[in-house]
C-alpha cells in the first residue's frame, strides 16, 4: 500500500546506491563468515591427529568467528541517519512529514516539538513508541495520541524518543533512511549535549529556516558548533515558507537572491564546508506544508486545498531537494559506514591468510624433517645391509678356505 507516485522509479532512487551497497557487503561477509567457520573446523579435525596446531592458533581464529558476526551484526542496523535543526515552528516536523507523506510527527501550535524524536522503519504492521533506555513498545495509534504520550512523558528536551513506523508504509524508511527530527535550536543552551548524543553519527543535516525572515544567529552558531566536531559535514538550507511570497510576487526574485546568497556565504565562507557550486545544489526555497498537503490528497487522505499561486514550482523544487538529499546521503553513508567495515573484512582476511601461512609453513618444515629422518634411517639400513653383506661374504671365504684347509690336511693325513 505504498503511495503511487512513491511508486514510481524505485530502482531508480539514488538511495539504492546505499541500499544495494550494505547487501553486497553483507554478501561478501556471509562469505568470509563461512570461510572462517570452515577453517575453525578444519583446525579441529587438524588438533585431534597430529600436534601441528598449536591451541593458541586455533583460539586465534575462532576469535574471527566472533569479530565477522558482531561487524554482520552493526552491518544489519546500518542506516543512513539525516537530522533536522532550525529555529522554533520554522516547520522542521512538516518537512520531515512532507518527506515521508504521512502526518506522522505532531507539528504546528501545541505541537511544539520538546524533545528528539527519531523516526526509523519496522518490521511490525503498526507502529510503537520507545523511549530512551528502555525497550517497552508503547502502542501510537493517532498523531494527536503521540503528541499527547510526549507530553506526558515530561522528557528532557536532549531525550531521545524512538518512533517505530511501519516499512511498507514508506519507502524511505523500507530504505533505510532514519529522521531526527530536534527542538528548536533557540529554546536552549545544551546545543553540545545535543551534538554529542545525537548528531556526531548523522550523514546529512538539514537546517529548516524561515524563508520570511533571514537566517539567524542561534542556527549560525549550532552549525559552526557541528562543524567543528564533524569534518565538513553535508548541510543543507531549505527555506520553508517560501508560499508566503505568493503573496509578494514583485519582490519574490529580490528576496529569493538576498536569501540565496547569505546561505552560500554561510556555507562557503564562514562553514567553508563545500564550494559556491556545490552550495547552489544545497539551497531550496521550499513550502513543507504545500507538499504534505498534496501528497495526503493524493492519497486520498484529505481533499485537495485550494493551490497557492506558484505551487505547482515550489512541488517541484521540493522533489529536487529530495532527489539531491538522497544522493548525498546515500554516497555519504555509503562511505563512512561501510569503507569501515571493508577495512576490517580486510584485516581479518589478511591476519586468517597470514596465520594459514605460518601454519602451512610449520607443516612443511615438519614433513621435511621426518622425511630427513627416514633418509638417515634408510641410510643406515643400507649401510648395515651392506656391512651384512660383506661380512657374510668374508664369512663365507673364511669358511670355504677352513674346508678347503681342512680337506688338504685331511688328504694329506689319508696320503700319509
Ligand atoms: P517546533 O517543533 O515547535 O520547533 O516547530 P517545527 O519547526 O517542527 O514546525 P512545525 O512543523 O510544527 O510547523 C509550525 C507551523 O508552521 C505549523 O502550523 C505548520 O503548519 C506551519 N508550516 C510549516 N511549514 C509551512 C509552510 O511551508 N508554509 C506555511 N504557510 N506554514 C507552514
Ligand atoms: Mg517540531
Amino acid at each position: 500500500n505504498l503511495p503511487i507516485a512513491a511508486t514510481n522509479g524505485i530502482d531508480n532512487s539514488p538511495l539504492q546506491i546505499f541500499v544495494k551497497a550494505k547487501k553486497k557487503i553483507n554478501d561478501i561477509f556471509g562469505e568470509i563468515e563461512d570461510y572462517v567457520k570452515d577453517t575453525v573446523d578444519y583446525m579441529h579435525e587438524v588438533q585431534k591427529e597430529d600436534h601441528i596446531v598449536s591451541q593458541e592458533i586455533v583460539r586465534q581464529i575462532e576469535e574471527f568467528v566472533h569479530k565477522v558476526h558482531s561487524i554482520r551484526e552493526v552491518l544489519a542496523r546500518d542506516h543512513m541517519k539525516v537530522a533536522f535543526f532550525g529555529r522554533t515552528s520554522n516547520g522542521k516536523s512538516s518537512v520531515i512529514n512532507a518527506m515521508l507523506r504521512d502526518k506522522i510527527l505532531p507539528s504546528g501550535i501545541g505541537h511544539t516539538t520538546n524533545c528528539f524524536l527519531q523516526v526509523e522503519g519496522s518490521t511490525t504492521e503498526d507502529p510503537y513508541l520507545t523511549l530512551e533506555g528502555s525497550n517497552e513498545q508503547r502502542a501510537v495509534e493517532s498523531v494527536g495520541q503521540l503528541a499527547h504520550a510526549l507530553c506526558e512523558e515530561k522528557l528532557s528536551e536532549s531525550e531521545m524518543v524512538r518512533v517505530h513506523w511501519p516499512k511498507n508504509r514508506c519507502l524511505l524508511l523500507r530504505d533505510d533512511v532514519v529522521f531526527v527530527d530536534s527542538p528548536g535550536v533557540d529554546v536552549t543552551p545544551n546545543l553540545d549535549e545535543w551534538i554529542d548524543k545525537h548528531c556526531l553519527d548523522a550523514d546529512v543535516f538539514v537546517l529548516v529556516a524561515n524563508a520570511e525572515s533571514t537566517l539567524m544567529v542561534t542556527e549560525k552558531n549550532f552549525f559552526h558548533k557541528v562543524s567543528t566536531k564533524l569534518s565538513k559535514p553535508n548541510i543543507f538550507i531549505l527555506n520553508n515558507r517560501w508560499d508566503a511570497s505568493a503573496s509578494e510576487p514583485e519582490y519574490l526574485d529580490q528576496v529569493r537572491r538576498q536569501h540565496q546568497e547569505r546561505a552560500i556565504d554561510f556555507l562557503v565562507k564562514e562553514l567553508g564546508v563545500c564550494t559556491p557550486k556545490e552550495a547552489e545544489e544545497r539551497i531550496f526555497f521550499i513550502s513543507a506544508k504545500e507538499v504534505l498537503q498534496a501528497r495526503l490528497a493524493e492519497q486520498g487522505h484529505t481533499a485537495l486545498t485550494p493551490l497557492t499561486d506558484g505551487f505547482q514550482t515550489r512541488y517541484f523544487e521540493f522533489q529536487d531537494f529530495e532527489r539531491k538529499f538522497e544522493e548525498c546521503i546515500s554516497k555519504s553513508a555509503v562511505k563512512t559506514k561501510f569503507e569501515q567495515h571493508s577495512q576490517r573484512g580486510k584485516f581479518i582476511a589478511n591476519n586468517l591468510k597470514e596465520l594459514l601461512e605460518d601454519l602451512y609453513n610449520e607443516a612443511s618444515k615438519l614433513k621435511e624433517e621426518k622425511l630427513y629422518q627416514r633418509k638417515e634411517l634408510t641410510d643406515k639400513i643400507n649401510y648395515t645391509e651392506q656391512q651384512l653383506m660383506i661380512i657374510t661374504q668374508e664369512m663365507k671365504k673364511k669358511i670355504q678356505n677352513m674346508v678347503e684347509d681342512v680337506e688338504q690336511r685331511v688328504s694329506k693325513a689319508l696320503t700319509e
